[in-house]
């Protein structure tokens, strides 16, 4: 610990702690903007400036170390009228146009600016338009950017995919894709967690909730509802709940009452996702041990960022996909087919609405691949962001609803779907499914819990010996199976370089594409605390799991009863609805004609 002193009370703080740090071991505040705990910090807004005695110029806390002895001065006049200063000039070319803007009241600057007692700008300036970058996932409003930077540190050093860097110098700084190009036409994996760091109105979904209005208002139109794992544990932050908490049954209320017709979980789509998931494993190992020609490992397709990463990154790579898509895609081609005739609508008069934790599922509902039958699977994408601010309209006190079920007959669920929405977890519930199918014994590891791939490391790994199998499955006596599970893009493409140089030990690999899985999802809501809200969502969904009478997606009779109608899993039925391909593309999308841009 050292020994400093802090507008004049003598206190400590830990060693290699920066000023901004050790102000706040001392519970002193300091206002920042640039600023993010846990990543690096490019010291970009000097909005934390403070005075240090001996030091002629105001320091940026969050980048100055602090020292043994130091003398900081946090809020003289001088240090209140410099951060003022810093922030009139901030604004100086920004549109301020609050009313009309997506983060009105939500803004980080429009708090700066009332917590540093800013009433007027006296640095009117000249502006530059930048424009609005519009793709069916990501929207940029560069009239609102304030160069904080954040968005170019996640995507370089959390996701390390690169896309987002200042290009210009001086006033003509932009953020944006190497030589300004659309956002649409060059490899951002739409992962979305750009999103949930920009302070303002510049980064953010694209919105969908004017179309699933326009649905819910069209008396023609059946709207159907689903809701990922992730989003019971993120939604009641929208609410001022604590992080994680477990809103399932409220979730389905609110849902109710914003007036769909049928309310569903797509856990019950990550259920038939694991018998889908599980089949097409056992069978490419079969084919694997018994001299055929099925691609290992098999890696998870669930995650559409990462779906979109692995497209650009290791376009060659792309036989290593299980060809199972995405649960909620798999859902919407399942309502607007089997359940469709089951309650005699027309699918042209089905609307799918999808609450994920998710940007790039937006932009995977759009992809050619997830139609059938001349139908998108589902029609419109919500972030649990968007699905608060559509129950706030409504004006639904959500935090005061009753619990209440999903409807029948999709609506059905195990444990191990809850765990589909934390990284290890899709892995969690195939092993659970897997090993039983194969052994007639349950997974042996206390609770279900694979505990090697329990937690947020970036990369974990496992092994599961299969011994004693059933007759059926005796070519895997003896077999030790090599799993692996990461979530980011930094993690995905460590293993994928792996497989791309031939020396991958693994026969089983789960990706997601965000850090810690859809829990921390481009599309969950924005927090101060990340890394809290992280645990604390991760831990929820645990013990959503373990809260279930079944816990394992093979034992959901809803879905049995499915299946006894549908046809086996990656049967005739499934490869033509449940299943899909992937597409080479290139580094700036050349190698296909698409292209993701709407407006630029
Ligand atoms: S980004 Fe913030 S300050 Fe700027 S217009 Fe939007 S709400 Fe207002
Ligand atoms: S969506 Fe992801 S990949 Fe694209 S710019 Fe944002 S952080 Fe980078
Ligand atoms: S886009 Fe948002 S996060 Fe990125 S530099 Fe601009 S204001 Fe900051
Ligand atoms: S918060 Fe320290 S420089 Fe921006």
């Amino acid at each position: 610990m050292m020994n400093l002193t802090i507008n004049g009370k003598q206190v400590t703080a830990p060693d290699e702690s920066t000023i901004l740090e050790a102000c706040k071991y001392n519970g002193i505040h300091v206002p920042t903007l640039c600023y993010q705990e846990g990543i690096h910090q490019f010291g970009s807004c000097r909005i934390c400036v403070v005075e240090v005695e001996g030091m002629r110029n105001l320091q940026a806390s969050c980048i100055v170390p602090a020292k043994e002895g130091m003398v900081i001065k946090t809020n003289t006049k001088r240090v209140l009228d410099a951060r003022k200063v810093m922030f009139e000039l901030l604004i100086s070319d920004h549109n301020k146009d609050c009313l009309s803007c997506s983060r009105n009241l939500s803004c980080e600057l429009q708090a700066l600016g009332k917590e540093l007692g800013v009433e007027t700008s006296r640095f009117e300036g000249e502006r530059i338009d930048n424009g609005i970058d519009v793709t069916p996932a990501l929207t940029r409003d560069l009239s609102k950017c304030i160069l904080c930077r954040r968005c170019v540190t996640v995507c370089n050093e959390v996701q390390g995919t690169g896309i987002l860097n200042a290009q210009n110098r001086g006033f003509d700084t932009v953020i944006s894709p190497a030589m300004e190009l659309p956002i649409g036409s060059v490899n951002c994996a739409m992962c979305g967690q750009c999103t949930v760091v920009c302070p303002v109105g510049c980064l953010k979904e694209t919105d969908a909730t004017q179309a699933v209005w326009t649905a819910l208002n069209d008396s023609q139109k059946r709207v159907i509802v689903q809701t990922a794992p992730a989003v019971r544990v993120g939604i009641g932050e929208e609410f001022g709940l604590p992080y994680g908490t477990r809103s399932t049954g409220r979730l389905a209320a609110a849902l109710r009452r914003l007036g769909f017709d049928d309310v569903f979980d797509t856990n019950w789509a990550a259920d038939l996702t694991i018998l889908e998931e599980g089949t097409e494993f056992l069978g490419r190992v079969k084919s694997a041990l018994t001299g055929g020609d099925a691609v290992l490992p098999m890696i998870t397709s669930c995650s559409p960022g990462w779906i979109k990463f692995i497209e650009h990154t290791f376009p060659e790579e792309l036989d290593h996909l299980s060809t199972c898509k995405s649960p909620h895609t798999m859902f919407g081609a399942i309502l607007k087919s089997y359940y469709a005739k089951k309650i005699n609508v027309d699918p042209k008069d089905i609307f799918v609405v999808s609450i994920m934790p998710c940007v790039a599922k937006k932009l995977e509902i759009v992809r050619p691949e997830m139609q059938n039958d001349g139908y998108p699977n589902v029609d419109a994408v919500l972030t649990v962001r968007e699905l608060g601010d559509m129950i706030k309209t409504a004006g639904i006190d959500f935090v005061n609803l009753p619990d209440e079920e999903f409807d029948g007959p999709l609506g059905m669920s195990t444990g191990a779907a809850d765990i589909f929405g934390l990284t290890g977890g899709v892995m969690e519930a195939a092993l659970r499914t897997v090993y039983e199918l194969v052994t007639g014994r349950e997974l042996p590891f206390e609770k279900l819990h694979v505990t090697p791939i329990v937690g947020l490391d970036r990369i974990k790994e496992g092994t599961i010996k299969i011994e004693n199998p059933l007759p059926d499955y005796s070519f895997l006596d003896g077999v030790e199976v090599k799993v692996a599970v990461t979530s980011g893009l930094k993690g995905a493409n460590i293993l994928m370089e792996q497989i791309a140089n031939g020396t991958s030990p693994y026969h089983f690999i789960e990706v997601m594409g965000c850090p810690g899985g859809c829990i921390t999802g481009g599309g969950q809501p924005r927090t101060k605390d990340i890394n809290k809200a992280r645990k604390e969502r991760l831990e929820q969904l645990y013990a959503e799991d373990e809260s279930k009478v079944l816990r394992k997606s093979h034992e959901n009779p809803q879905l049995l009863a499915f299946y006894e109608e549908w046809g086996e899993p990656c049967g005739h039925a499934s490869h033509e609805y449940l299943h899909t391909h992937y597409v080479p593309r290139g580094k700036y999308n050349e190698l296909t004609d698409e292209s993701f841009v709407i407006e630029k």
